[in-house]
């Protein structure tokens, strides 16, 4: 029999949390043989929701799941978790930007970390999705030395898939037919959505669609998608990010697939000139499960290198406004 993976969710009674357990459960992020025994953590006033959140898996009569776990101490629910999805924390409302949460959600990827450090299992690999994803991911795994740096990650797939959609929809064609698109950077405004490699039924984007729709429309629309949800919303995105968490974790354990790279947000090995140690949103391949490669070598106009400078720069200031969580 195949062993259960153990995933462990944060916020799981959270907007996020309710699109993202039941597809892990059903089998979607794992694939359709592998069992799972979920792991969730919620904050102590959180936890009667979270009971009626497990009572709704539980009435799902999922083949796949071999376990609920429920938990208000991180020490807890991380037990022996193989995959870590950080996703707890607070969202940013109307009028601020994600870094806005920095000072709120940084603190509680101390906690997590160590915790991570002391009972996750010792190679477990962690997505953190809780904004902004890409600090709170180098706060997290600065306090778990025992996890290989690598097995860190923040989620930009949501902004990648955001890309395609927008190709696809722009030249009326499937998100299927849209293949090689890429974002570098932080999962914030000065995240670079670069399709300077993308195809869209074999053609590349920049023939298949005008270029200054490509340039201004399509390029705000990437990088702002946040905010207009949470403008049309009222609330910041959550089934798209569940989505997205999904086929993160999904691609680094069964591959890449057609594509000959993803977007993930891992730390950066001086890929690029982008400072070692940053959690970057590179172009990712993955051919054997839990690894990834970034791909080297792609070239850069002068106008693709100077803004992937300004978001590593960016970074590079997060990194210091955290210095005293690292
Ligand atoms: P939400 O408020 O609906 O849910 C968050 C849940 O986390 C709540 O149930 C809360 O009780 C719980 N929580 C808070 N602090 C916690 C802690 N210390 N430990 C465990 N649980 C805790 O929010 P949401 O819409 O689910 O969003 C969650 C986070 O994801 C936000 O930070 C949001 O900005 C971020 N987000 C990121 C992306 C991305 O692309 N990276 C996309 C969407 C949302
Ligand atoms: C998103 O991109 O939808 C999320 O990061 C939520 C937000 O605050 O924009």
């Amino acid at each position: 029999m195949v062993q259960p993976i153990r995933v462990a969710v944060t916020g799981a009674a959270g907007q996020i949390g309710y699109s993202l357990l039941f597809r892990i459960a059903s089998g979607e992020m794992l694939g359709p043989n592998q069992p799972v025994i979920l792991q969730l953590l919620e904050l102590p006033v959180a936890m009667n929701a979270l009971e009626g959140v497990a009572m709704e898996l539980t009435d799902c009569g999922y083949p796949l799941l071999h376990g609920i776990e429920m938990a208000d101490s991180p020490m807890q629910a991380f037990e022996n978790a193989d995959v870590v999805m950080l996703v707890g924390s607070k969202p940013r409302g109307p009028g601020m930007e994600r870094a806005d949460l920095i000072r709120e959600n940084g603190p509680i990827f101390v906690g997590q970390g160590k915790a991570i450090d002391a009972v996750a299992s010792a190679d477990a690999k962690v997505v953190v999705v809780g904004n902004p994803c890409n600090t709170n991911c180098l706060i997290a795994a600065a306090q778990a030395s025992r996890v290989p740096l690598a097995n860190f990650t923040a989620m930009t797939r949501l902004d990648h898939n955001r890309s395609v959609g927008q190709i696809a929809e722009k030249s009326n064609s499937t998100a299927a037919e849209v293949r090689n698109m890429l974002i570098w950077g932080n999962h914030s405004p000065t995240m670079v959505p670069d399709y300077s490699r993308a195809t869209v039924g074999g053609q590349p984007v920049a023939d298949a669609l005008p270029s200054d729709w490509l340039h201004s429309e399509f390029d705000t629309t990437v990088r702002t998608r946040g905010k207009a949800i949470i403008n049309a919303r009222g609330k910041s995105s959550a089934a798209s990010a569940a989505n997205a968490a999904i086929n993160h974790i999904h691609d680094w354990f069964l591959g890449t697939g057609s594509n000959d790279y993803v977007s993930m947000a891992v730390p950066s090995d001086g890929s690029y000139g982008v400072p070692e140690g940053l959690i970057y949103s590179f172009p990712c391949r993955i051919t054997a499960p839990w690894t990834y490669e970034i791909v080297q070598g792609l070239e850069l106009n002068d106008d693709l290198q100077a803004r992937i400078q300004r978001s590593a720069d960016e970074l590079s200031q997060e990194r210091e406004t955290v210095a005293e969580l690292l």
